[in-house]
């Protein structure tokens, strides 16, 4: 295991299962329906290769930056499109694909400037969500693992850059973030 990880929250066992059933879940609901999956990156890429790998319908793929995070743990709330969707919207069932939802900065915002462009629809898949943390009433409509209010890593998401190659979602050592 990584020295700077504490302990594993998820492990890569149990992010297969879960990403599976997701898979299973959108495959059902949209069948027919052609949606376009919109990765928030840099953080959701891990999450959104592997659930599109479970999704036997057909739909397509775009992806969004945004950075709100900086290089602290906590959000400044500040929300800034890095870049922006390459596709057309217009009339299209969009699910979000976000690899942690928070305090919900991000995904309202994101719902907020996305709904101008009038899409069939908008849902949103998260892999981790933290509902103790929310700051704004947004819920995800698929949600892999809840977990408590601790700081994660791994599996797209990282801390200062670092440890998105992890293959499990770990526990960050307080001291690497304190120093
Ligand atoms: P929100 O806007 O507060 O919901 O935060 C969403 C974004 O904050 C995520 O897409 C992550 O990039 C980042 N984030 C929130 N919690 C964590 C964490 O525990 N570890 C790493 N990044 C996190
Ligand atoms: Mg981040």
């Amino acid at each position: 295991m990584n020295p700077d990880i504490e302990s594993v929250l998820v492990t890569e066992e149990e992010i297969k299962i879960k990403v599976k059933e997701i898979g299973n879940r959108i495959s059902a609901d949209f069948s027919n329906l052609n949606p376009m999956f919109i990765g928030i990156l840099k953080g959701s890429f891990m999450f959104m290769s592997d659930l599109m790998r479970n999704v036997d319908i057909s739909c397509s793929a775009d992806f969004m930056g945004v950075s709100s995070y900086g290089t602290g743990t906590t959000s400044t709330g500040a929300v800034s499109i890095t870049k922006d969707l390459q596709e057309n919207i217009e009339n299209r069932n969009v699910i979000l694909v976000e690899d942690i939802l928070d305090s919900g900065m991000t995904l309202n915002y994101l719902i907020n400037i996305l709904s101008v462009r009038n899409p069939a629809s908008i849902s949103t898949a998260t892999f981790l969500d933290k509902p103790s943390r929310r700051k704004k009433p947004i819920y995800a409509d698929y949600v892999g693992v809840e977990i408590p209010n601790v700081f994660v890593v791994g599996y797209g998401l990282d801390y200062a850059e670092k440890y998105r190659n992890l293959p499990y979602i770990g526990i960050l050592k307080p001291e690497i973030y304190a120093e």
